[in-house]
């Protein structure tokens, strides 16, 4: 073997291990309780940025729904800054506000997002899902806005 192609075969066993690392679904152990925390991998210590710890199973069927249906107006992170905001009107809140977080407990969420807006008393920019969504997917997606966080403050301690 040639000596130049030592570095492009280093190379090559950087991507296999990399990609190895980051597929997170065929070593992943059973999804933890949504609420368990989750121990973060000892490589976590030395990465720059740590990341989020990965979401349950559950939690991704929420982000999928939330992705689908709801991103347009509520936006990828729930801070009401969708392609599709500036419509209606009042704007969507920020879901990711703590304190919207804590005055509302996982039912109420899920009423407005079965009834709609004018189901619960908000204003019809915000449509009932009852009829597209199954119950499950209610509360995956509701489980999934507990874990919007806002992103222009730094997250209450
Ligand atoms: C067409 C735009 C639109 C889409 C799509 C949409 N929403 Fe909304 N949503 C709104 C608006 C506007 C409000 C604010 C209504 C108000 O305050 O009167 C709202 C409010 C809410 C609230 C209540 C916030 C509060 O103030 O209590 C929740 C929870 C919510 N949406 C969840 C969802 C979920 C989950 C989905 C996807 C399944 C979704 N929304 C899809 C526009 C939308």
């Amino acid at each position: 073997m040639r000596p130049s192609m030592l570095p492009r075969l280093a190379w090559g066993l950087v991507l296999v291990l990399g990609a190895a690392s980051g597929c997170s679904r065929h070593k992943e152990a059973p999804a933890p309780a949504a609420g368990t925390p989750v121990t973060p991998p000892a490589e976590a210590a030395v990465a720059p940025a740590p990341l989020e710890p990965p979401l349950s199973y559950e939690l991704r069927l929420g982000k999928q729904v939330f992705q689908h249906y709801c991103l347009t107006c509520h936006g990828e992170t729930g801070a009401g800054d969708g392609f599709n905001a500036f419509n209606v009107e009042p704007h969507p809140r920020d879901l990711g506000d703590p304190a919207f977080q804590k005055a509302k407990v996982d039912a109420d969420l899920k009423d407005t997002v079965r009834r709609g807006g004018v189901g619960v008393g908000l204003s019809s920019g915000m449509p009932p899902w009852g009829k597209t969504l199954t119950p499950d997917q209610i509360d995956q997606v509701v489980g999934y806005l507990r874990t919007l966080k806002r992103t222009d403050a730094p997250p209450a301690s």
